[in-house]
């Protein structure tokens, strides 16, 4: 559209200054003062346009992506948050992170029903933003995404924007509170790269990350940046330590069409072999991109047994 106005300015442009010169030949000075009115307003019109488009793409570039290919720079803004309340003692405070196009509420109904008194559930709502596997369209998501494939690659700038946002709602915690990071599919993906910069002690931008995790869930999702986990996990004694003893549970469904199954099985490798001593997977036969209470069921327990909370025996 912008393109469009500029070449129908410079045509008429053109075609008037051409008019002028074959006027001015023929009369002279004592060409047509209209035509010189018109070549005047024509010529302001374009130089205005000019400095608009200039103004324009000036106030948007802001600091790049790079990764994503995209030179704008978005403001993140993250939608509601849901609480669910401990029925009982708190011992553990767990930000849960929904899916793609999905929002909090969703996931804070089916968190209240789990047998989990001693947890309080957050769960916030990601930012609506548009999203390059949809062509643009916006919808509610943690990071941008091109297609679900290894290759593809990671919007580092939106991963970083996600993991400070569940590591600022879990900071207000009190001091005694375990704490986790738990999601499905995309969100899983922000959980496994909230425990991978903990791991590191810093964001993908180098920020010192600024909360103690004690338990990571995954649930039909991948684990972002996996080829430069080895190198962003190597040289501190402290990130192997936190490797070492970070809890991380993985689940999927084999019949998984959205991530698919081997996305998951090759995330819980990836964490194995860059140190990660405390990762189960969990695979289920014929489950597709969606959850079943025997998963539940697993989530439960293994919350229970890694954060130490009363139900255990
Ligand atoms: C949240 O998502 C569910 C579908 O998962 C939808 O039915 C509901 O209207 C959404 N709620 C809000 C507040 O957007
Ligand atoms: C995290 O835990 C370590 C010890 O395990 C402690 O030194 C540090 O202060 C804690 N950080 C925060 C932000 O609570």
């Amino acid at each position: 559209m912008h393109e469009f106005l500029i070449w129908f300015w410079v045509f008429y442009f053109c075609r008037f200054w051409e008019l002028d010169f074959e006027l001015l030949r023929v009369f002279g000075n004592y060409r047509p003062f209209q035509i010189r009115i018109c070549v005047i307003s024509i010529t302001a019109l374009g130089i205005w346009l000019v400095l608009y488009f200039l103004g324009h793409n000036m106030s948007f570039t802001g600091p790049s992506v790079g990764s994503g290919g995209r030179t704008v720079r978005r403001a993140l803004e993250f939608g509601r948050t849901y609480v669910v309340r401990p029925k009982g003692r708190h011992q553990a405070t767990v930000v849960w992170l929904h899916g793609l196009g999905d929002n909090g509420s969703s996931w804070s109904q089916l968190l209240e029903t789990l047998p989990l008194p001693n947890i309080k559930w957050i769960c916030p709502t990601a930012p609506t933003q548009p999203l390059s596997i949809f062509g643009g369209f916006p919808s509610t998501a943690w990071f941008d995404v091109g297609e679900l494939s290894e290759d593809a690659p990671d919007d580092i700038e939106g991963l970083d924007a996600s993991a400070a946002h569940v590591a600022n709602l879990l900071s207000t915690e009190p001091a005694d509170i375990k704490l986790g990071v738990g999601g499905f599919s995309m969100g899983a993906a922000t959980a496994l790269y909230s425990a991978t910069c903990f791991t590191a002690g810093k964001y993908g931008n180098n920020n010192p990350y600024p909360a103690n995790l004690s338990a990571v869930v995954g649930l039909s999702g991948w684990l972002p940046c996996a080829k430069t986990l080895k190198n962003r996990l190597e040289g501190t004694d402290e990130a192997r330590r936190r490797a070492t003893s970070l809890p991380v549970l993985l689940c999927h469904g084999k019949g998984d069409d959205v991530v698919v199954y081997k996305f998951g099985e090759k995330s819980s490798r990836a964490l194995s072999s860059t140190g990660f001593q405390d990762v189960t997977f969990k695979s289920y036969n014929g489950l597709g991109h969606y959850t079943i209470p025997e998963e539940m069921d697993e989530v439960c327990g293994w919350l229970t047994s890694k954060l130490g909370l009363d139900g255990s025996s």
